[in-house]
């Protein structure tokens, strides 16, 4: 009995798996629009280049802002805030896991409970949404090998 329910469960997570990998990758496009194109994560979370643009090479990478040359995102008047990394490589991810970034999204609090200050939104996103997003934030890691690797010659 027991062979059978593991050749059974072998065969089914075969079928499986293509299906996971095609949603996981939906998943994230998913989080990327909700984070990019709804919630403008990157707006405060990403730092500008001299030009004013957004710096794509530290997408969500954090903000330390200088109330002195930035005057609009330190309107809060509070000197020097600090825009955490919101990427699964930062500190905050360290500290809070996956369990703690969902939460936040879902609640509008951190895993001890606090409230943030300032002028981070309070998001009560939908659980799904909420996945989506730390689907998203997951995958932007520095050292993200191509998703699909070509067969390219062996160095
Ligand atoms: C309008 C600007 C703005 C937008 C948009 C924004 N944030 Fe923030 N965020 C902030 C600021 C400012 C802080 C620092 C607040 C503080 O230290 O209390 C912050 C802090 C955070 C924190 C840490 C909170 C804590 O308690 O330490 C997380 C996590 C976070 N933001 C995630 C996000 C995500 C995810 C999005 C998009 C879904 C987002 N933020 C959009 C401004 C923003």
């Amino acid at each position: 009995m027991n062979v059978v329910k593991t050749i059974l469960a072998t065969s089914l997570a075969c079928i499986a798996f293509p299906a996971g990998t095609l949603s996981q990758t939906s998943l994230i496009d998913r989080g990327k629009q909700l984070t990019e194109q709804v919630a403008k994560c990157q707006d405060c979370h990403t730092p500008r280049t001299a030009a004013g643009e957004l710096d794509k090479t530290a997408w969500l990478r954090g903000v330390r802002v200088d109330p002195v040359a930035d005057p609009v995102r330190s309107a809060s008047g509070k000197p020097h805030v600090h825009i955490p990394d919101i990427t699964a490589e930062g500190t905050l991810w360290m500290l809070w896991g996956e369990k703690g970034m969902l939460r936040f999204l879902e609640k509008g609090s951190s895993p001890s409970g606090a409230t943030p200050s300032s002028h981070m939104p309070t998001y009560k996103m939908r659980h799904d949404d909420a996945e989506a997003v730390v689907a998203y934030l997951k995958s932007l890691r520095r050292s993200v090998p191509p998703a699909t690797p070509g067969p390219g010659p062996r160095r």
